[in-house]
């Protein structure tokens, strides 16, 4: 499968339920356990080629921590990560090379660095040149340097960073430190590309131009993941969305079932003693989010 991305504008969400391609990215009984707290419990999740996945639930859910669990960053307790086909080796960096790129909740970029070169700095693990290239500074290295330059360039287009090549990371807009991490994760020729709040922080504009780039991006090929807290966000964007609460799936389907879900709308407004009142909000809040998922498509 080709991950290059190309520079044809305004993906489109695909209307399709699912993509039903090859199952890329399986998780299969992930727990995670810091001392006594189970921030993850027995989380399964698949997800195909071609398909955007939503990944939801409220504050301390767990869905960090099984980000985490998935990228290598944390080696579960219990369970399998499999990526196309290959449990998952023991260290993030190989993890990206085997094809998955992730953006963080907290923004992770080299400040001093301008733009540009953060993405190179992605480019690096499909790069050939060792320290020894890297020190002579022969013909092929800076062959590669050229491309891996040209890659980012072409890159920081593709999300519309174009104008902020030469600019240091650390003086961009909120919403462009977070187009910029999605760029370098899309230099390092992911098959996955696994998004942390991508949207926190943005203004409504920047929320949409991030969901029109997440269609882009699946377009081109790869598979995302998506954390987000913003549902309509999430319900016009997702081909699928699986809610934990309290570190345990309780809900995976079609937005149209994981919206109208009771559980799920309960989970969100937490709602132990449901009188009355709780059950117009419940109501008003599930009709709330089928309008906003029609009024997306
Ligand atoms: N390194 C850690 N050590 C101990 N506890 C942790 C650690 N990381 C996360 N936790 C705990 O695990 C639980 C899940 O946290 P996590 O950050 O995964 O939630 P989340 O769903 O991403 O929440 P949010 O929506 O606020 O980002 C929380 O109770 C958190 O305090
Ligand atoms: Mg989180």
């Amino acid at each position: 499968m080709s991950t290059r991305v190309d520079e044809r504008p305004g993906g489109q969400p695909s209307g399709a339920p699912s993509p039903g391609g090859a199952v890329l990215l399986e998780a299969r009984g992930v727990t995670m356990r810091f001392g006594g707290l189970t921030a993850v419990n027995q989380v399964d999740m698949v997800v195909h080629e071609g398909e955007i996945m939503g990944l939801i639930g409220p504050n301390g859910a767990g869905k960090t921590t099984f980000f985490n669990c998935l990228t290598g960053l944390y080696k579960p307790t219990e369970g399998r990560v499999v990526l196309a086909g290959k449990e998952i080796p023991p260290r993030p960096g190989l993890v990206v090379k085997e094809g998955m790129a992730r953006t963080f909740q907290n923004i992770r970029l080299f400040g001093n660095m301008t733009a540009l070169e953060n993405v190179m700095v992605g480019r690096f693990c499909r790069t050939s040149a060792g320290p020894l290239t890297s020190i002579v500074r022969g013909p092929k290295y800076r062959r590669e340097e050229r491309e891996t330059r040209e890659r980012a360039q072409e890159l920081l287009e593709f999300v519309g960073l174009g104008g902020s090549t030469e600019l240091l990371a650390r003086n961009l807009p909120y919403g462009d430190q977070r187009r910029l991490e999605i760029a370098r994760a899309l230099a390092t020729d992911p098959k996955v590309v696994l998004l942390d709040e991508p949207t926190a922080g943005m203004n409504p504009r920047e929320t949409e131009q991030a969901q029109e780039l997440i269609f882009r991006i699946r377009d081109n090929g790869m598979a995302v993941v998506v954390i987000e807290h913003d549902m309509r966000f999430i319900f016009t964007l997702c081909d699928r969305v699986l809610c934990l609460v309290r570190g345990e799936a309780l809900v995976e389907g079609a937005p149209s079932v994981v919206q109208s879900d009771p559980r799920v709308i309960e989970a969100y407004i937490g709602s132990p003693d449901v009188d009355e009142s709780d059950e117009e909000l419940d109501a008003e809040i599930g009709s709330e989010l089928h309008t906003e998922r029609e009024e997306g498509r």
